[in-house]
């Protein structure tokens, strides 16, 4: 806890305790900082919380939380689709298929710098709004920690009739217990990232979107994914290791423009009133908005290497003309290769090109389950595994199949359909091995959790795959 927090917390403290300079107010305290801090909370109370409560893992919960969820989930269930508390409603808001559009809904800010925040608020009100619904004053949400536990958390997966944390629109795979791929659960890539457009922009890729749509069904869907129950532990996950990697310190840190504090969204709060609430306020969990996570854990690194998937704002930047092309590709649940030529000036030895992008653009995407792992010259004869030297990152389609496409949410600039990483390493090594004679072969191969129940169809085209010099 900084200095900040301390004082805040000792502030509020002596604000409940209704005895400014009494026995309740840490002994650190001046009673001039706690006379300036009880005028600022009078002047907005909202920004003294006056408990921090410890959001749990959902592999943790004692059997009275796991009531109080299972009751807050069915109450909003139940409530009529036009109340903004209610299941229904709040699910549109994150975005939705449904028309004529309601106040508030389709907000996600995908693509954008606010995906975090966003959602970081976003869930807060929802949180709010499940804990008066739970009967439980103490209910906060519980998070998802796939990265340990890859498999649904058995609540999810629990199809007696009456459960409200089970949906059948999941795949039999997912609901029976097969585990998420590996590659989707990946955190290394984000949390090495130092800029915070950087880690924002790889972690919605993966493990964000790769483990939105190899969970599948309403998940896999932008429009639907709110209304599936495991949505919000998925989501309280990304936020809490948005707090991991502020956390792993080395430069990482928020925005510092108040155009990024400043902005602002609106919510509605447990009573159905429209509250309007500023990023700034969530970027101290405990102080803003009443929770925290358990310490951060240490992270047990995966043996992949450390490939950039750019996120849309930066991949706009590079606008460098191709330096070669493959051909359209259709793809379906088979492993496609294809073939990018690599220019003489990226194979000679000494080479200083700057950096080198695979680029996937004109991405169509038909079927939205599952995102395929890109593989460059990987070995031939044996299926590639991401824990190949050749494992490259990850597709994420999520968001692109074209009915999503068709729904404007949040500050979405432009239908985000390119995906851009960063093989500048990965071309080095290849380089160095000489093994960068002939075409580079660029593997995709599919990943879900419904394996053989997949069809043979045509699920995602691209329209190039080009390999750019910066
Ligand atoms: Cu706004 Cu995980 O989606």
């Amino acid at each position: 806890m900084d200095r900040r927090n301390l004082i805040l917390r000792a502030g509020a403290t002596a604000l409940t305790t209704g005895l400014a300079g009494g026995a309740g107010a840490a002994p650190t305290v001046s009673a001039a900082s706690k006379a300036q801090l009880s005028a600022q909370a009078a002047i907005n109370p909202a920004i003294l919380q006056k408990v921090c409560r410890i959001r749990p893992n959902i592999a943790s919960l004692t059997p009275a939380q796991l009531a109080a969820l299972k009751t807050g989930v069915s109450t909003m269930m139940a409530r009529p689709a036009s109340d903004p508390t209610s299941w229904t409603y709040q699910a549109a808001m994150h975005a939705t298929y449904a028309t004529p559009t309601l106040p508030l809904w389709n907000g996600c800010q995908h693509g954008t710098i606010h995906f975090l925040s966003w959602h970081r608020l976003f869930l807060y009100y929802f949180e709010r709004i499940l804990r008066k619904a739970s009967g439980s004053a103490s209910f906060v949400l519980p998070y998802w920690n796939w990265t340990a536990d890859r498999a649904m958390p058995a609540p999810f997966r629990d199809s007696t009739a009456g459960n409200p944390l089970y949906t059948s629109q999941r795949g039999a795979g997912i609901n029976g217990g097969a585990l998420l791929p590996t590659s989707a659960v990946a955190t290394s890539t984000p949390m090495a990232d130092i800029p915070f457009a950087d880690f924002s922009g790889d972690l919605e890729g993966t493990p964000h979107g790769s483990v939105h749509v190899a969970c599948g069904g309403l998940m896999g869907q932008v429009p639907t994914a709110g209304q599936d129950p495991i949505f919000w532990l998925h989501h309280c996950n990304i936020d809490r290791l948005w707090e991991t990697w502020i956390a792993k310190g080395a430069g990482r840190a928020n925005p510092a423009t108040a155009a990024w504090r400043n902005k602002t969204f609106t919510f509605y709060d447990e009573a159905g009133a429209q509250r309007t609430v500023a990023v700034s306020k969530g970027l101290d969990t405990c102080a803003g908005l009443g929770y925290k996570y358990p310490a951060p854990l240490v992270l047990k690194p995966l043996p992949i290497f450390l490939i950039a998937q750019l996120s849309d704002v930066r991949a706009a930047q590079i606008q460098a003309p191709a330096s070669a092309i493959a051909v359209p590709a259709a793809l379906g649940a088979r492993a496609a290769e294809l073939k990018v030529a690599v220019p003489e000036a990226v194979k000679a030895p000494r080479a200083a090109p700057g950096r080198l992008y695979l680029s996937f653009d004109n991405i169509e995407v038909d079927d939205p389950e599952g995102y395929y792992e890109i593989y460059v010259n990987p070995p031939v004869g044996k299926p590639p595994q991401p824990t190949d030297p050749s494992y490259v990152g990850n597709l994420v389609t999520f968001g692109l199949s074209k009915r999503e496409l068709a729904v404007r949410h949040g500050d979405m600039p432009m239908p985000p359909t390119r995906r851009v990483f960063d093989i500048t390493p990965k071309l080095a090594q290849l380089r160095a091995a000489k093994a960068l004679a002939g075409d580079l072969r660029v593997v995709l191969v599919l990943r879900t959790t419904e394996g053989a129940a997949l069809g043979d169809a045509v699920r995602t085209r691209i329209g190039k795959v080009q390999l750019i010099a910066r």
